[in-house]
């Protein structure tokens, strides 16, 4: 037996936890956070924004950061997106810290330990799609195993649009272009 759902109820998974970090035209950073993204080709991400203050702020910079919200980063996440940067500096009134990322301009939010830094592509205000090239990404030390990112260490969270939580990761359960190799 199965259900039929209406198409605003059906889900999409999984959904990340992308935290979009911008500067505005006087260097005020800000951050938000939005599930509606992917990668969409190799150093390629998509994503869809609605106006919002980040919005605003990289349709000015042609720049912004996709940090990924953690379980150690689980709080601060969900506050940047419930909260606007059109009302309150967020980064201060979170306790975060940023310096400017090297390659493009917007802030890199320290307490994350993993950022990609990207450059607009495109940005088409009908449909909200923000297309972003991956500059570079920057990580931290201490989620790294033999130079790769360890999601172990990580503990990146993804968002479940269907009951409104955040869910860790779990664990390897498979190779990719591989497993499918004892059909072949
Ligand atoms: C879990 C979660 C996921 C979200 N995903 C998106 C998204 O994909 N796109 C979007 O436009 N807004 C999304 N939002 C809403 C924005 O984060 C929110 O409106 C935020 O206040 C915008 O911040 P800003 O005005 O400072 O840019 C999401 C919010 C939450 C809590």
């Amino acid at each position: 037996m199965v259900q039929t759902f209406d198409p605003k109820h059906s889900i999409i998974c999984p959904e990340g936890v992308f935290i979009i970090g911008t500067y505005d035209e006087n260097g005020v950073p800000n951050a938000m956070n939005a599930a509606w993204g992917i990668q969409s080709d190799y150093g390629q991400i998509t994503l869809y924004l609605d106006e919002h203050k980040t919005t605003e702020n990289l349709k000015k910079t042609n720049a912004f950061t996709v940090a990924f919200g953690t379980v150690d980063t689980l709080v601060i996440s969900d506050y940047f997106g419930i909260e606007s940067g059109f009302n309150v500096n967020k980064i201060e009134k979170a306790g975060c810290h940023v310096h400017p990322s090297t390659v493009v301009n917007a802030p890199i939010i320290e307490e994350y330990p993993v950022t990609l830094e990207c450059s607009v592509f495109d940005y088409n205000d009908d449909t909200g799609i923000l297309v972003g090239n991956i500059e570079s990404m920057v990580a931290d030390e201490r989620v790294l195993t033999d130079g790769k990112v360890d999601y172990d260490k990580l503990k990146p969270i993804i968002f479940d649009c269907s009951t409104n939580t955040y869910r860790l990761i779990g664990p390897v359960v498979g190779k990719a272009f591989n497993d499918g190799k004892t059909i072949q």
